[in-house]
């Protein structure tokens, strides 16, 4: 993208270095658990050994006596102040503490306070529970079985293990189609649970002060306001009203929708700290961290789609059974029970879908955090796009062309979507045409014939994705009642350098810098006399944080918004100086001049001086705005993706030779970040795909809790990423953005996927479910009989 900005005003489209890296890269960035306070006292949980049993007793004397240890605090303990239950983003309930029953594996089941870490860690081991285990139900496909036990007893009437039902679309004009199709393609996926697996766990720092009643959170929190107004709601009624409750929100070490829900861990550090009138600090360790929270997706889905024998898509069918885990605590919008997954039809041009979802509870950790994804993304776009291939496989054509045949055309966007989105802009073909070129397409599945006939297996996998990020407009967008808006405050100091606030939070995207190349573009100043700050929310504007790839489309517009409404206060000021009125200036990077007379200029330094110093009569002083963005529509990033993979047959190890990934994100503030968003996001694609896995016994044990079993990805298995851009501005976002931080994490699962199925289909391969690992693709040969 052309820049309009010189580089030391460092506006749009500058890689600009990142101006937070400067602390990170000096170890300086300040993490919870670099926070130390004064008096600070270290919480440690006792956690369930079993996925589903009646706890029969507990008993601390033991732990009470571990030097060190001062209290011990359980379910009943909570219970006296009413805290040992609280809701759940889906208006679900959960228990921050059992007094009961546990009802999954590493679940809470008391919390030690204690002078230090290593003395809670004692006291943990010092607490006697007995439990009394059950039969665990760790699958949704036993939980809907009409003998399995019910397992939210808590809820009265309660009669089964269903959530709820969700659908959208048509489903008798969908049938209609199915019934006189052509060709009908079916696939069933299951798309496991999986972890974030951020590098910084879970944690934080209550401190309650009890002279000022002012409770003071430093938490690893994605939306510090939505967190103090919960917080407020909950505890209202014994005083710590909205104003008494300062949630901060430092540096976060990985955030990827897992620093989204409110933790028991969180709520029982808060209440011992009230409690205690001192600092309790909760930090999760790896392992608990693995086991108890942060886990996303656990869909089964069934696919289907209905075409012309031309390869014309006339309808599409998707049946989804997902596993919420023991409480539907999955982070989405309110109105949104499966997220943004109706986006499931993709980038092709369905005149009739219609999609269904069934959600069950099991003994499993509650799960549905939005992973790098907008709600329920990355399960739709697998499932479309893995579809797409059936369907080319069974009609004998080229994905790429049954693609290129089906694309929503550029000239039909705004597009209305069979499943009910507006798509913004897009234009589906440039993306895949360019990723075909790339990659010499053609020469590849000409050296794929070759090799078939040598019995070598390599395999080619195409994924033309569509995102939707940017939740949102508020008529649809609302978490527990609030509005999904976002907002940027400006504050120029009279000498032109500037501090601005965010109701977001960056978790390691660069908002610190990006932010501030927006507002350098709108007002000239440059970026690095900008300050930008997020995550208190005693100074933040309210806004409702950073995930789902939302920053951009909301906070970013916010920040272009607010300095428009500067550039009109500027305006004034500037016709007030050069005496002249306001319509006839012209405004140019960072000045305004008089029409045809460029050096009768006022820059915006000058300007700014002016506010403070010799502003209009009539005028208020200063120069601060701020705009809380309600946006319009979602935005559509989209991109296409090629995987090239060979398949060593000895091993079934699938080795990654090429993968070109095309997005487009509309217009790009910083062309250096979005590569970095997007190389990190393939890697977090690659991950699923090839490698990660949560996994569960029978009786609900995790098998997967530590980085020894749970396989990362990393740097050795990871290949060199291929990028490239198409450019298509969002009609309606202020600065023509769309977000990106998730496209890649969405777009890559299935482009691998497919090239490993491409690889096998001669085999009469049609499906291989993710992580597709050697051990899975060796059985496939040997059961083909092509390994002995
Ligand atoms: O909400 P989150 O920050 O995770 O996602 P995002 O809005 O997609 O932004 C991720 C990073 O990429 C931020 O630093 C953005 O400012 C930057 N970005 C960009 O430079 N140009 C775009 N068109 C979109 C995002």
């Amino acid at each position: 993208m052309a820049t309009r900005t010189p580089l030391e005003i460092g506006g749009m489209g500058h890689s600009v270095k990142r101006k937070e890296d400067a602390r990170f890269l000096h170890g300086k960035g300040k993490y919870v658990d670099d926070i130390k306070l004064p008096g600070m006292l270290y919480m440690d949980i006792v956690r369930s050994p079993f996925a589903y049993a009646k706890i029969k007793s507990i008993n601390t004397e033991k732990a009470l006596k571990v030097p060190g240890v001062l209290a011990v605090i359980t379910g009943e303990t909570l219970k006296g102040f009413n805290l040992h239950w609280m809701p759940t983003l889906m208006s679900d309930t959960q228990m921050v503490l059992p007094t009961d029953t546990v009802m999954y594996q590493a679940q809470e089941v008391a919390a030690v306070i204690a002078t230090s870490r290593y003395a809670a860690a004692d006291g943990v081991e010092a607490v006697e529970v007995e439990y009394e285990p059950m039969a665990a139900i760790v699958t949704p496909q036993r939980a809907m079985e009409k003998d399995a036990p019910v397992l939210r007893t808590d809820k009265a009437g309660k009669k089964d293990n269903h959530i709820w039902h969700w659908e959208v679309g048509d489903r008798q004009s969908t049938n209609n189609v199915f019934d006189k199709a052509d060709v009908v393609v079916k696939e069933d996926m299951y798309i496991p649970r999986i972890h974030v697996a951020s590098i910084e766990t879970c944690g934080c720092i209550a401190d309650y002060n009890k002279i000022e009643n002012k409770l003071t959170v430093y938490m690893t929190t994605q939306a510090p306001h939505a967190i103090r107004t919960v917080f407020a709601l909950v505890a209202g009624h014994v005083g710590l009203t909205e104003e008494k409750i300062r949630i901060i929100s430092p540096d976060i070490g990985g955030g990827f929708g897992g620093k989204v829900p409110v933790y028991p861990g969180y709520v029982i550090a808060v209440a011992a700290s009230v409690v205690i009138g001192k600092p309790v600090k909760w930090i999760e360790d790896r392992m608990e961290n693995l086991q108890a929270d942060s886990f996303a997706r656990d869909y089964y889905i069934t696919a289907e789609i209905a075409a012309d024998k031309d390869g014309t898509m006339k309808a599409l069918r998707i049946k989804t059974i997902a596993d919420h885990g023991y409480t539907d605590a999955a982070a989405n919008p309110s109105k949104f029970p499966a997220g943004l997954f109706s986006i499931v039809t993709g980038s092709y041009d369905f005149p009739v879908a219609f999609a269904e979802m069934d959600a069950y509870y099991t003994n499993k950790p509650p799960g549905g955090v939005a992973y790098r994804c907008s709600f329920r993304v990355t399960e739709a776009v697998h499932a479309i796009e893995r579809i797409v291939d059936s369907l080319a496989l069974k009609l004998g054509m080229d994905p790429a062309q049954l693609r290129l045949k089906n694309f929503i055309k550029p000239e039909q966007f705004p597009y209305h979507s069979a499943l009910g989105w507006e798509y913004d802009s897009g234009n589906y073909e440039a993306a895949l045409k360019k990723a075909m070129d790339i990659i010499e397409y053609d020469k590849l599945r000409k050296e794929q014939a070759e090799k078939r006939k040598k019995g070598e297996l390599m395999g080619i996998g195409i994924s033309s994705f569509t995102e939707i990020v940017g939740a949102g407009n508020s008529k649809h967008f609302d978490i527990l009642g609030l509005k999904m808006f976002d907002s940027c405050e400006i504050r120029v100091h009279p000498t032109g350098k500037a501090i601005a606030r965010f109701g977001t939070k960056s978790q390691g995207q660069g908002h610190e810098t990006t932010y501030a190349q927006i507002i350098a573009e709108e007002l000239g100043l440059p970026a690095d006399h900008i300050l930008v700050e997020e995550g208190d929310t005693d100074t933040a504007p309210y806004g409702l944080g950073t995930y789902a790839s939302r920053s951009t489309p909301t906070a970013g517009a916010a920040a272009a918004k607010a300095a428009r409404k500067l550039r009109e206060k500027a305006r004034k000021i500037a016709a007030h100086l050069l005496e002249v009125n306001e319509q006839d200036l012209e405004w140019d990077i960072n000045k305004f001049h008089v029409k045809g007379a460029p050096d009768k200029a006022k820059t915006i330094q000058e300007i700014v001086f002016a506010a403070y110093t010799n502003h209009p009569a009539g005028m208020e002083a200063g120069f601060e705005a701020v705009s809380y963005y309600d946006p319009p529509n979602l935005t559509f990033p989209f991109g296409s993706y090629i995987c090239v993979v060979d398949i060593d047959k000895g091993t079934g190890e699938v080795k990654i030779r090429r993968f070109v990934a095309v997005d487009d994100c509309g217009n790009i503030i910083n062309p250096m970040i979005v590569e970095g968003q997007i190389h990190g996001g393939l890697t977090m694609g690659l991950a699923p795909a090839l490698y990660e896995e949560m996994r569960y016994d029978e009786d609900g044990n995790c098998v997967t809790g530590s980085f020894m079993d749970y396989l990362l990805p990393t740097a050795v298995e990871t290949p060199r990423w291929e990028t490239a851009k198409t450019v298509t501005p969002s009609p309606h976002h202020p600065i023509g953005a769309k977000g990106v931080g998730e496209s890649a994490t969405v777009g890559a699962p299935p482009a691998i996927a497919n090239a490993v199925v491409d690889a096998l289909s001669h085999l009469g391969v049609t499906h291989i479910d993710i992580p597709i690992t050697p051990p899975k693709v060796w059985s496939i040969l040997k059961e083909k009989g092509v390994v002995n």
